[in-house]
């Protein structure tokens, strides 16, 4: 029986510019590498990111996406003020009804969805109503007052994870 999604994996340009994205910006931890290869963990498995530098990128959809899960609010506008304090492209909150969460576009413009789920009893009966997105302002104010960090603290290179 299928249980779940495992892990995904990336193309992108640069490795390096990429690390300090994923285990930088977000705090993925780094479990591993190959010849071109990293791979890196949010902790549910040995690895939930494979990326590998191709060089020479295919275009992006616009559409096409992951998310990294979340587990409270608090923390999701936690890792939004951290986000936009390290100057990481920020798209705009949205309330899907059945979760929330904003999106960041990474080095190699892949977008990564941050989310929350809303609790399953919340989720409402078959056709789930994901034409109802909506605008989710709540988080930039929870965001508000939160993050005093610093983009060069953030993006200078230390081991330490910035927003996780
Ligand atoms: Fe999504």
């Amino acid at each position: 029986m299928l249980h779940g999604i495992n892990h995904i994996a990336l193309p992108v340009r640069n490795l390096d510019v990429s690390d300090r994205f994923y285990r930088g910006i977000l705090g993925l931890r780094a479990v591993g590498e190959r010849p071109g290869m990293k791979f890196y963990t949010a902790g549910l498995h040995h690895h939930d990111l494979a990326l590998m530098e191709t060089g020479a990128l295919f275009p992006v959809s616009g559409f096409a996406h992951f998310c990294l899960d979340v587990e409270d609010e608090q923390s999701l506008a936690a890792i939004y003020a951290c986000c936009r304090a390290a100057g990481a492209r920020i798209l705009e909150p949205v309330d899907h009804t059945v979760m929330r969460a904003f999106y960041l576009v990474d080095p190699d413009d892949h977008i990564v969805e941050l989310g929350v789920d809303v609790p399953q009893s919340e989720w409402g009966p078959w056709p789930n109503p994901f034409g109802r997105d909506v605008a989710y302002p709540e988080l930039l104010s929870l965001a508000d007052g939160r993050g005093n960090y610093s983009a060069q603290q953030i993006l200078g290179g230390t081991s330490k994870s910035a927003c996780a």
